[in-house]
This record gives structure tokens, C-alpha cells and sequence, in this order.
């Protein structure tokens, strides 16, 4: 299918984090578009709701971090988000970069590369799953997207609106032990378990796999990354220096 053609091993994926954003400004269009240039399987994202209803592209609740603005997306119309300098924070050879909705995400880059969408606090954003939903609808092929978060109930919801669309739960680092009934309620409905590879072992990726389902892996210190994922037979790595082939030490996501 699609995703077979992408899909450089599907043994094991490379994701870039906020596109490859270790060599451009995250969660931007030049992040995206460097994801490609090296490679990568997919690329990940994080998205918001903007004041009017928009699916904005951003890691943060708030827009002060990365643009040139302050204070909550949600707060703020997808115009006057538009008006912001989300490149500079980077570096000055990045300015002027405007941040990208999920609708221009889909309409640039679905047809080159997978997509790994993660809903930020979608507890706070009521409606987001259906307006996800809705957009990945207009989308005949859905094998090369994957919608994450760390609220599992917002996957469950995602999962039964369009069973035909994987999701995928982040585990907390804090809670990466998972019991076997924790496991076997994931598994029901969630194609990936994502895990911080530093609280991570063989054990559990082995446990995941057992009943069908895959691993990806991040980290923000590991600099084992890659070998413990090799090690741990995981699925995929999502890192901000993402390069086909995985071969260097250099796979770790910022804070
Ligand atoms: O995809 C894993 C990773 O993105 C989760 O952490 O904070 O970078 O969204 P964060
Ligand atoms: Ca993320």
C-alpha cells in the first residue's frame, strides 16, 4: 500500500520531532520540509485549537516560547496567530516563519511522507477529535497518519469515530510500567504504545507486541537511544535529528 512505498524499514520508522526540528524551528514548515530532505518515515507534530476553531500547529499551550507573541493559542484568532514570528526563537535565519495549521500540514506533505499528529491537552480543547476527524475524512488513504496523545480517552474517542485511522497512547515516563490489564486495554483499540525509551525495557516492548501492537520510542537525555532501541526491537524512533540510515547517537528530543 501507500505507507509500504514511504516507509524506508518498516522495522524501523524514523520520525522527525516537530519535523526535523534540531536543524530548523519546530512545529514549522522549514522543520517539515528538513524532515523530508533527510528522509524521514514521518513527521511529527503537536496541535491546538486557535480562538476561532482552527487545528494550529504548535508544541506549547502558550505561544511565547516559540513565536513573538505571549499568552494562550486559544486565545488568539488563526489571523493573529498568522502575524507571529515562530522562526526567530530558532535562529535569525528563520524569521519571518508563520506557524502552520493541520489543514496546510495535510495539503503540503501528506502526499510525500507519514504523519504522526499528537492532540496537546485535548482535554482543554472540547471538540478537537471531531474536527480532527472531520478533516482526515476528506482522505481516502488513511495508512500513512497516526493520531497520538497522552490522553487515552481522547484515542478511544478518535478510535471510534474512524476505526480505520490509527492511534497510538504516549505513556509517561513516570508510569512506563504497564500491567497486563493496562496493556490489554490499550492494545484493544491503540495500534502504538509510545514510550521515553529511558524508562523502557525489553520486557514491556515485548509485552506490546504480543498482543499486536507497536512501539515507538523518544527520548530527551538517552543518549542510548538508538542502541536500546535497536536492543529492545522497537518500531520506531522519533528523535530531532532524524536521518535514514539510523546510525548515529544523536537521536535525543528537546525539552
Ligand atoms: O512523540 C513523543 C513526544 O513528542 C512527546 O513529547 O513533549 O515532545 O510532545 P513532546
Ligand atoms: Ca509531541
Amino acid at each position: 500500500n501507500d505507507q509500504t512505498k514511504r516507509v524506508h524499514n518498516p522495522d524501523m520508522v524514523s520520525i522527525a520531532h516537530r519535523g526535523a526540528s534540531g536543524f530548523a524551528p519546530e512545529n514549522t514548515r522549514s522543520a517539515f520540509s528538513k524532515g523530508v530532505e533527510l528522509q524521514a518515515d514521518y513527521l511529527e507534530c503537536d496541535i491546538h485549537l486557535s480562538k476561532d476553531g482552527e487545528l494550529i500547529i504548535m508544541h506549547d499551550e502558550k505561544i511565547d516560547r516559540t513565536t513573538s507573541g505571549s499568552g494562550f493559542i486559544k486565545d488568539y484568532t488563526l489571523a493573529e496567530l498568522r502575524e507571529l514570528d515562530a522562526g526567530s526563537s530558532f535562529s535569525e535565519e528563520f524569521q519571518g516563519e508563520q506557524i502552520m495549521t493541520l489543514n496546510e500540514l495535510l495539503d503540503e506533505f501528506y502526499e510525500q511522507i507519514g504523519l504522526l499528529i499528537e492532540l496537546k491537552y485535548p482535554e482543554n480543547y472540547p471538540g478537537i477529535e471531531e474536527r480532527v476527524v472531520s478533516l482526515l475524512k476528506n482522505y481516502e488513504d488513511l495508512s500513512s497518519i497516526i493520531i497520538q496523545s497522552f490522553d487515552v480517552d481522547s484515542m478511544k474517542k478518535i478510535h471510534t469515530m474512524l476505526p480505520e485511522l490509527e492511534v497510538a497512547v504516549l505513556v509517561h515516563p513516570s508510569e512506563s510500567i504497564l500491567s497486563a490489564k493496562k496493556l490489554d486495554e490499550l492494545t484493544s483499540f491503540a495500534s502504538y504504545i509510545n514510550f521515553n525509551v529511558s524508562f523502557l525495557n525489553k520486557r514491556m516492548v515485548d509485552k506490546v507486541h504480543e498482543r499486536g501492537g507497536k512501539v515507538f520510542v523518544w527520548s530527551k537525555k538517552d543518549k542510548k537511544l538508538v542502541a536500546k532501541a535497536q536492543k529492545y526491537g522497537v518500531d520506531g524512533i522519533i528523535s530531532d535529528f532524524t536521518k535514514w540510515p539510523i546510525d548515529e547517537p544523536i537521536y535525543l528530543v528537546q525539552e
